[in-house]
């Protein structure tokens, strides 16, 4: 069993999780518990920003008790360790303080004598930042210890951390590709896995971004070990593509099979085979304020035609039952209310079915920035 601390957008987060492995439930608010014996890589998830093996399970209780469980557990675990350890503690969804926090570390400190060091990472907060936790390779060595302690509703679990999303490798993957576009947007490597994982989760196979736009979802589906297919109505990104995934292959070695071609999404005829689709389609112009009523009408019209008209020219090519992962346009008002597209409620008209998830609902899996007008609405679809 592992707990899962889950993004800045934890519904996002869990249906991904849900889709990739089945059996996953909500744990408190900001983390997920999954049900699985096998190793995972958090490195595969867009959505997960720490990972660890559920080592026990209590009642619920406050930190002062789950502490003293901790220390008397670890002190005996470690007791014949030989050597330098060093840990962290990160507590989630308990009423206390960064300090008691670290307290636990130098209780346990302590009581560690003899062969055993123990080098404590301080606490600026109840729980560690992931790049403290990512920085310090916790997780990663069985010498490098983060206790993730995460309270539920009902319960209580302690974890060891097998790793934290690695922000130094995406920042890598997301500023150091040779071509970006400010204009055509900028889609983070982490949204772009978890359209990925929304669609297809277990089959690489090929890939089709009909949107390609300058390639990050192409990018992140090569990484993840799909062969990919990305077209795009401008020859310009076309290139942009070509070139941040040539950068993308020298770099990290990698082999998928990789075809781009310019076609507009509304009557393009793709090439088979096509086992999955992952895209962020045209979202319309970008607004740093909430448009008038006349121009959201007008921008919402336009999005609704060419990307209704897109997925009635996609169904039209795709095996009945292939999964297909859609970022499109929803605009958010100044009291935080959205105004969506009027196709999203008849996906069935467009060739599609919802695919169903019972951890969140599909409202939910809107993804924005706070400052953000222009959100980017996850749907979750197969081919009827
Ligand atoms: C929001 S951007 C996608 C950005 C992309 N995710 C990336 O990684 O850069 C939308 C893209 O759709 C393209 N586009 C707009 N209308 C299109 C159409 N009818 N058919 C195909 N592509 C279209 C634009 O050229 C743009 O590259």
């Amino acid at each position: 069993m592992y707990v899962a601390l889950l993004g800045r957008q934890p519904a996002i987060s869990i249906a991904e999780l849900e889709r990739v492995f089945g059996d996953v439930r909500w744990f408190g608010g900001e983390a997920a518990l999954i049900d699985t014996e096998e190793p995972i890589d958090i490195q595969r998830l867009g959505g997960t920003q720490k990972l660890g093996v559920v080592v026990a399970k209590f009642p619920l209780d406050d930190w002062r008790s789950v502490s003293k469980k901790i220390v008397t557990h670890y002190s005996r675990e470690w007791a014949a360790y030989d050597g330098k350890i060093t840990l962290g503690i990160s507590a989630y969804g308990f009423h206390t303080t960064s300090r008691d926090v670290q307290k636990t570390g130098l209780l346990l400190k302590n009581k560690l004598k003899g062969n055993t060091s123990l080098r404590l990472i301080p606490n600026q907060d109840v729980a560690l930042s992931t790049a403290t936790a990512h920085h310090n390779k916790l997780g990663l060595s069985d010498n490098k210890v983060e206790l993730l302690v995460v309270r539920g509703k009902t319960s209580i679990v302690v974890a060891e951390s097998v790793g934290t999303q690695n922000i130094t490798a995406l920042a890598a993957r997301d500023q150091g590709r040779p071509k970006r576009d400010a204009f055509v947007g900028m889609l983070p490597p982490k949204l772009a896995q978890i359209l990925i994982n929304l669609a297809a989760p277990n089959q690489p196979a090929r890939l089709l971004d009909p949107f390609c736009g300058t390639g990050v979802v192409l990018q992140e589906a090569l990484l993840l070990g799909y062969d990919v297919y990305g077209t795009d109505l401008a020859q310009k990104m076309i290139d942009y593509s070509q070139a941040n995934l040539d950068w993308l292959q020298q770099t990290a070695h990698i082999n998928g099979k990789v075809t781009l071609a310019t076609a507009d999404a509304m009557d393009a005829r793709w090439q088979a085979p096509i086992d999955a689709v992952a895209t962020e389609t045209y979202l319309g112009q970008p607004f740093s304020a909430p448009p008038s009523p006349s121009k959201l009408t007008e921008v919402r019209g336009n999005c609704d035609h060419i990307i209704g008209t897109f997925l009635k020219n996609l169904a039209d090519q795709l095996e009945s039952g292939t999964p297909v992962a859609v970022a499109v346009p929803a605009w958010r008002a100044s009291d935080g209310s959205f105004t969506h597209l009027p196709l999203v409620k008849n996906v069935e008209k467009f060739g599609f079915t919802r695919v169903p998830l019972t951890t969140v609902s599909p409202e939910q899996l809107l993804y924005y920035r706070p400052d953000q007008i222009v959100a980017r609405e996850l749907l979750v679809l197969q081919k009827s």
